[in-house]
């Protein structure tokens, strides 16, 4: 397993902000939070996952966080057009990836999509989050079922030593860019079915040590709870990350709790 500090706070700018002027100044802005922070945070405090285009600019100038994608294309290197693969995100300055957001599957993406560029991406070193989440809960828990196969079929292509670079997010769908976010408590139980199918999958020792992070409206006030009481071991924030007051205050609230 990598060694990374938790916990590990990643933002989503989605289709945010307009132009790279903007990204910029976010970025500078947001480093310059993290020096004047009075808590001590480690030297790379934050991940954020933006635009592809902008990569390049950021990782240029972001000196307190790592940047990354939100998608991989999973498509064999070569003839195809239209695709972006892992290893040119990397050598681009992509630290990082988000792979199978619920928005992505809503447009499309099939479980052998995710397979694909879960090979691509895992072969390639590149860290790698799993986002997977329930679109709606049932009371008899068979939802934990779906994620787990859904888990297993994403990594069937992905040999056990590659795992160590591998993150998972749970974000379920009903809590995504609404007003209402799953309680700790919710995050809690589902961390633990989990860790529990990695460890059908990968072993005890992999699950137990492997970072799970919490999505779906995470805020100011409630971000610290996941990590208190919710089991995780980090965050994926969408709209929060795109406010750098709001995602500047997350990063300092967040560690040390
Ligand atoms: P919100 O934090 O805006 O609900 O978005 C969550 C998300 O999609 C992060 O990937």
């Amino acid at each position: 397993m990598n060694k990374r500090p938790l916990p590990i706070i990643v933002g989503n700018w989605k289709t945010t902000p307009a132009t790279l002027a903007e990204a910029l100044k976010f970025i500078k802005q947001l480093d310059a939070k993290c020096v004047a922070s009075k808590k001590k945070l480690p030297k790379k405090a934050y991940y954020l996952a933006v635009p592809d285009i902008f990569i390049p600019f950021l990782a240029d100038i972001s000196k307190r966080g790592y940047i990354g994608s939100q998608n991989v294309s999973g498509v064999a290197p070569g003839q195809t057009t239209g695709a972006t693969i892992p290893s040119q995100l990397v050598s681009g300055g992509a630290d990082f990836t988000l792979i199978g957001h619920s928005e992505v599957r809503a447009r499309g993406e099939t479980a052998e999509d995710r397979s694909h560029k879960l090979a691509l991406s895992l072969q390639g070193k590149m860290t790698t989050v799993l986002c997977v989440g329930e679109e709606t809960r049932d009371k008899e828990g068979k939802y934990l079922g779906v994620l787990e196969a859904d888990i297993k079929k994403s990594l069937s292509l992905v040999t056990r030593s590659l795992f160590e670079n591998l993150i998972i997010a749970y974000e379920p769908v009903w809590a995504i860019g609404g007003k209402t976010a799953a309680t700790p408590q919710e995050c809690f139980e589902v961390v633990i079915a989990l860790r529990r199918a990695l460890a059908n999958i990968a072993g005890i020792d992999y699950a137990k040590k492997v970072h799970v992070l919490y999505g779906g409206t995470v805020t100011e006030d409630n971000a610290r709870t996941f990590i208190q009481d919710g089991g995780v071991d980090g965050l994926l924030i969408g709209r929060a990350s795109q406010d750098v007051a709001a995602f500047s205050n997350i990063i300092k609230n967040c560690h040390g709790a």
